[in-house]
């Protein structure tokens, strides 16, 4: 068996064992619900049904990445404003950044720049970025995010970069060739697919994702996704119009 058929048979493993999963999770979180609702806020129980409900999170996490990582259906590409990607994945993780005290900037290139993209896969892969160099960061570190058009290549093939870099404590050079591997994971709580996915999706989306250390610390994730093209646009709009 080839490394190729091997891949595909994992693959198809792991999506049954995840959809196996799903349905009595499902149930076990519904029950968990009710019972939560049902204990008082003082009663000293109330923490072991906090924490069931928490390892039902997690879980689910790492079912869904599962799912993610081996599903092989084609993203859902439609118009998006790159900025408000970026921005939403932020608000999503605004309350674990203010607990770290870690200052963001966001250094957005103006007007904003769009892409065709599967806004959900593409947010799910900043969210992944982002909550990496939360944990990679002690309190107080700084989040710098630089948003710009790439003009290095020919027009046709102009891209976005998007760069993410952290203050954190960064990594060895063998991290940085082995983190983008499925299941690669140096935290105890960790399933090591929170790049695989995104550099799946990233690829998905014929753009590039890569990891680099930073002169002083920490580490700067960089996307580059294919930026819109007004002149194939037109002719999608052409054909949908049935012109
Ligand atoms: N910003 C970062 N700074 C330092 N190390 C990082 C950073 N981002 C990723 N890594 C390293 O890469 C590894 C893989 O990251 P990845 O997101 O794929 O998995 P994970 O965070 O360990 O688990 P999860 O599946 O929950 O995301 C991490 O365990 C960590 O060692
Ligand atoms: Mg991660």
């Amino acid at each position: 068996m080839n490394e190729t058929e091997k891949f595909v048979i994992l693959g198809r493993m792991s999506a049954m064992l995840a959809h196996e999963i799903r349905n009595p999770l499902a149930g076990i979180s519904a029950v968990t619900q009710v019972l939560d609702g049902k204990i008082d806020r003082k009663d000293p129980r109330k923490k072991y049904v906090t924490l069931i409900m928490k390892e039902i999170d997690r879980v689910n996490k790492i079912v869904h990445d599962l799912l993610d990582y081996t599903r092989d259906s084609r993203p859902y590409f439609a118009k998006a404003d790159i900025s408000s990607l970026i921005d939403k994945a932020l608000a999503t993780l605004a309350e674990e950044l203010e607990r770290k005290r870690i200052q963001v900037d966001r250094k957005y290139e103006s007007p904003s720049l769009w892409i065709r993209a599967d806004q959900d896969d593409i947010e799910r892969v900043f969210n992944n970025i982002i909550t990496n160099a939360i944990e990679a960061m002690e309190e107080s570190g700084r989040l710098t995010i630089n948003v710009r058009r790439d003009r290095a290549g020919d027009e046709l093939l102009e891209s976005v970069e998007i760069a993410f870099a952290d203050t954190g404590r960064g990594c060895d050079l063998q991290d940085l060739a082995e983190m983008f591997s499925p299941f690669y994971s140096t935290k105890t709580r960790g399933t090591g697919l929170g790049l695989a996915v995104s550099s799946k999706v990233v690829e998905e989306h014929r753009g590039r994702m890569d990891a680099a250390r930073n002169k002083d610390r920490g580490l700067t994730f960089t996307v580059s996704l294919p930026v819109e093209q007004p002149r194939s646009d037109t002719n999608i709009d052409k054909h949908q119009q049935g012109a």
